[in-house]
């Protein structure tokens, strides 16, 4: 029985693994990522799936008591729905502090507005589902989490963020750092003792090592495996295209794509089978694309939706093949 788990170079991961899963809304990257999940968990692995879909199909899907609300659903397989709120009131909240440490002119606004501010700015939700990640990261009492995403576009902002936040406190560091030895030169120079410690400084090199750690874990396959589901239809291919881009342009690749929801014999009966056909070739082709090239896991579209964890212990019937390693 091909397993999805065998579309990936499991023999090379590292513990704790992260499967980052990746895809168009509703393509299956929920279903996908509890079925990776339990075939793990049938193989000693200790796992966690860990939702930061803001649909929310996780909940019901395994009956979970709320987000947040981590439980075992399945002997070994544990799982978690995120909801930002909390989490994005409490980041929020964080740069509320350090900037007024930053910018005490800031008082003269209300508390508030600061914060409303901080909420409302570009990026913010991708902070927040950063710092989720990151904790994910630190679990040391599971040997794998499979992060199902929001849908692509929050997903790959929030993987390239480590980056641009690296970017940004290098630049801002070495400015600070200008300022700094200046005013010690100054210092010395009108007979005080200057002083070289700077609260600014040490909080930028500790925001630019905090990121440099976070895309090297990203971006290292032995840690990070990203993995694109996709349902056998131009724009959920298209996607897969899109993520492919990003990846490689960030230093990494997808480990294994995921053709869900595959039609088969049923296609030709609906007038689909050209469609079908060209997406599979589409996704042969990115499998190849990549270095070293991805796995490729074919599921079929099962009769019922999967709703519960039985069903997806259930759809073991449905995978189809697996393809890896060199493309001839
Ligand atoms: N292989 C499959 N066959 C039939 N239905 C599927 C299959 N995979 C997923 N589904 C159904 O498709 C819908 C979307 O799946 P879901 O995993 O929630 O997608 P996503 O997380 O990408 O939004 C759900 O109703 C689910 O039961
Ligand atoms: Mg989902």
């Amino acid at each position: 029985m091909p397993r999805v788990m065998d579309a990936f170079r499991v023999e090379h991961w590292r513990r704790p693994h992260v499967v980052v899963a990746m895809g168009k809304g509703g393509v299956g990257k929920t279903t996908v990522s509890l079925r990776l999940g339990l075939e793990a968990a049938k193989q000693g692995m200790r796992v966690l799936v860990a939702s930061l879909d803001p649909a929310g199909h996780l909940l019901e899907y395994l009956g979970l008591p709320g987000p947040l609300r981590e439980q075992e659903v399945y002997p070994g397989l544990r799982a978690v729905q995120y909801s930002i709120e909390p989490l994005a009131k409490k980041v929020a909240e964080e740069y509320a502090v350090l900037l007024r440490r930053l910018a005490p002119g800031l008082d003269a606004l209300g508390g508030g507005d600061v914060l409303r501010a901080i909420r409302e700015a570009p990026g913010f939700e991708e902070e927040v589902f950063l710092r989720v990640l990151e904790g994910l990261y630190q679990r040391s009492d599971v040997d794998l989490v499979v992060v199902d995403m929001p849908p692509t576009g929050v997903a790959l902002r929030v993987v390239a963020l480590p980056r641009l936040h690296l970017f940004w406190s290098q630049r801002l560091r070495e400015i600070r750092e200008r300022i700094v030895s200046i005013k010690y030169a100054i210092a010395n120079a009108l007979g005080r003792r200057g002083e070289l410690h700077d609260p600014v400084l040490s909080k930028l090199e500790e925001i630019e090592e905090r990121n440099r750690r976070l895309h090297e874990e990203l971006t290292r396959p032995e840690r990070t495996s990203f993995m694109a589901v996709a349902t056998p239809e131009p724009l959920p291919v298209y996607e897969v295209r899109v993520i492919a881009e990003k990846l490689r342009e960030l230093g990494t690749m997808l480990e294994a794509i995921v053709a869900n929801r595959v039609l088969m014999e049923r296609a030709g009966s609906l007038g689909l089978e050209k469609v079908e056909e060209e997406a599979l070739r589409r996704l042969r082709e990115l499998r190849c694309s990549q270095e070293p090239p991805a796995g490729l896991a074919v599921i079929a579209h099962a009769p019922r939706p999967p709703s519960r964890i039985e069903d997806v212990e259930a759809l073991e019937d449905y995978i189809v093949s697996v393809e890896r390693g060199p493309c001839t």
